[in-house]
C-alpha cells in the first residue's frame, strides 16, 4: 500500500524527503532525481539544500527531470518551469545546469517533444525518487482528471481550475496562464522506482483523500499512486483532515519497527 505520514509542518515533511534524497545520492552518485514546482516541494528542497550543504554531499553527477512546463511559454519568463526548476532547485543545490532536463515547451518541436523526453528518462536509466504535488483537482504533473493511466509524456490541455490555482503565479491573472502543458504522463511517473506526494493545507484534503482511499480511476490521476509498489504520501494535518484511517496511518508511522520498509 501506499505509505501515508501525517506531519505538523511543511518543514517536517521537506526533512523526510530530504533524508531519502540524500540516503540516495550517498549511496549513488549518479542519482537521478523526479522534480515538481510549484508551493509543495519547496521546503523539501530547502531542506535538501541545508543537508548537501551540511553534510558535504557531491551532487555533481546527480540529473533530473522536471515533471511538466506550460506550452509555448519562453523558457526565459520567470514563470516557466524551466526558470522555476532554476531558481528553487539547480541553483540552491548546486546541480549541473546540464544534468536537469525539462520537458520542451517551444511550440514548434512540441509534438515529438514528449516521445523524446520519455527515450531521455529512459536512456538515463529511469528516475530513482519522484517528488510529486497534487492539484485541487487530484492531478499530479498537469495530467488533469481524465488523463489515460497509461500515458506517456505529451501535450494536455490545462483545466479552469488549474489555470485560477496556478494564476497566483502570474499576477492572478489567469488569462497569462497558459492554456496548454506538455506533461510527463501517468504511465512515466509510474515508472519512477519511488514516488513522493506532499500536500499541505485544506484546500488539497479532499484530493488527498479520493487519491488515497477512493477507487483507482483516471478522474483522479493521483489514484494512480495506489499501483506503485513504493509510493509514500505526506502531508499535514489539514490536508489528512478527511482521510477515514488517519488514526492508522499516525500510529502505523510511530510504531514503524526498523525492520519494515514500507
Ligand atoms: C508541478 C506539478 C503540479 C503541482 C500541483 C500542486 O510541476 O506538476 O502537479 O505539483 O499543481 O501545486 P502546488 O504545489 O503549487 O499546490
Amino acid at each position: 500500500m501506499t505509505e501515508i505520514i501525517i506531519v505538523k509542518t511543511e518543514e517536517e515533511a521537506g526533512q523526510i524527503y530530504a533524508r531519502r534524497t540524500a540516503d540516495l545520492i550517498r549511496r549513488n552518485p549518479d542519482t537521478v532525481l523526479g522534480l515538481a514546482t510549484g508551493s509543495s516541494p519547496l521546503a523539501a528542497y530547502r531542506a535538501l539544500t541545508d543537508l548537501i550543504k551540511k553534510d558535504g554531499i557531491d551532487v555533481s553527477r546527480v540529473r533530473g527531470f522536471a515533471l511538466d512546463e506550460y506550452a509555448g511559454l519562453d523558457p526565459d519568463h520567470p514563470q516557466s518551469y524551466r526558470s522555476t526548476i532554476n531558481r528553487t532547485v539547480v541553483e540552491p543545490l548546486g546541480l549541473d545546469p546540464a544534468r536537469i532536463h525539462v520537458p520542451n515547451g517551444d511550440l514548434d518541436t512540441i509534438k515529438d517533444a514528449g516521445r523524446q523526453y520519455d527515450q531521455s528518462i529512459e536512456d538515463a536509466g529511469g528516475v530513482d525518487l519522484q517528488i510529486l504535488g497534487i492539484g485541487t483537482d487530484g492531478h499530479i504533473g498537469f495530467n488533469e482528471p481524465g488523463s489515460s493511466l497509461a500515458s506517456g509524456t505529451r501535450i494536455k490541455t490545462l483545466t479552469e481550475q488549474t489555470r485560477i490555482d496556478n494564476a497566483r503565479f502570474f499576477n492572478n491573472d489567469i488569462d497569462q496562464v497558459p492554456t496548454h502543458c506538455i506533461t510527463q504522463g501517468i504511465g512515466t511517473i509510474l515508472k519512477a522506482r519511488q514516488l513522493v506526494l506532499l500536500a499541505f493545507g485544506e484546500g488539497k484534503a479532499e484530493a488527498v483523500a479520493e487519491s488515497v482511499e477512493g477507487g483507482i480511476s483516471s478522474f483522479c490521476p493521483a489514484s494512480a499512486l495506489q499501483m506503485h509498489p513504493h509510493a509514500t504520501v505526506i502531508v499535514d494535518e489539514a490536508a489528512a483532515s478527511r482521510l477515514r484511517n488517519r488514526d492508522y496511518y499516525k500510529w502505523a508511522y510511530a510504531n514503524k519497527p526498523s525492520w519494515q520498509s514500507i
